[in-house]
């Protein structure tokens, strides 16, 4: 497969397209907070470490093999800035299974953008690639992301204790889903 969207993805308030080497300040703003990165699998960045993840991202904006991350820049359109990013994996191709991932800047958060932005991604995944399921995978506590997940209309179906080593800590990983029935019927 080659699927590559065509972008931007727009939603009522967002513009979801490929990363931009310009995005830096944007994407630095924040990777460096580490509010925002407590409970995401990468550290609090510094300006070096930003530019070389965000060179990875440029390379994320299709999708040719099951396991490869969808990586888009939230673009608040009203501002042309970059809020956040969202993420789809295409995680296998016999089970049609993906996986859902997002982090936005403190200063966007309680808007509903999240929320948005990973609508369009399951969109996407359900319409687009054709996924019988999507799953998100949380540490239990970030509830800031199973409210989330809720208000997206997924459910929570397992809850594994200390299965993650994350940060210095063992960790309880939550998993989220929503089946493509699921989606269609709401
Ligand atoms: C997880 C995260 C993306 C959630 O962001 P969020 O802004 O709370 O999520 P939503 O977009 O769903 O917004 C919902 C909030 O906006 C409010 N809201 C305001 N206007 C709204 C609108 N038009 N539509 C929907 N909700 C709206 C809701 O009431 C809700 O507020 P509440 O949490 O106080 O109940 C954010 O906390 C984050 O980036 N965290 C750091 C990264 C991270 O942990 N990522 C997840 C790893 S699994």
């Amino acid at each position: 497969m080659n699927f590559r969207p065509s972008y931007p993805i727009k939603t009522e308030r967002l513009d979801l397209r490929p990363h931009r080497m310009d995005d830096l300040d944007d994407l630095l703003a924040f990777h460096s907070d580490p509010e925002v990165v407590r409970y995401v699998p990468w550290p609090v960045r510094n300006r070096e470490q930003v530019r070389a993840a965000l060179e990875v991202k440029l390379t994320q904006d299709a999708l040719t093999e099951p396991g490869q991350w969808l990586v888009l820049a939230i673009e608040l359109r009203e501002t042309s800035t970059v809020i956040g990013e969202v993420l789809l994996k295409w995680d296998s191709d016999i089970n049609r299974q993906g996986e859902l991932g997002y982090a936005l800047h403190t200063g966007y958060h309680g808007r509903g953008l999240a929320a948005e932005a990973a609508r369009a991604m399951l969109r996407i995944g359900f319409e687009d690639l054709g996924l019988h399921r999507i799953q998100a995978s949380v540490i239990n506590g970030n509830t800031a992301s199973t409210k989330l997940l809720e208000r997206l209309g997924m459910h929570q179906e397992a809850h594994l204790i200390e299965s993650l080593y994350f940060k210095g800590e063992w960790c309880d990983d939550l998993i989220w889903a929503i089946r493509e029935q699921e989606w269609r019927s709401k």
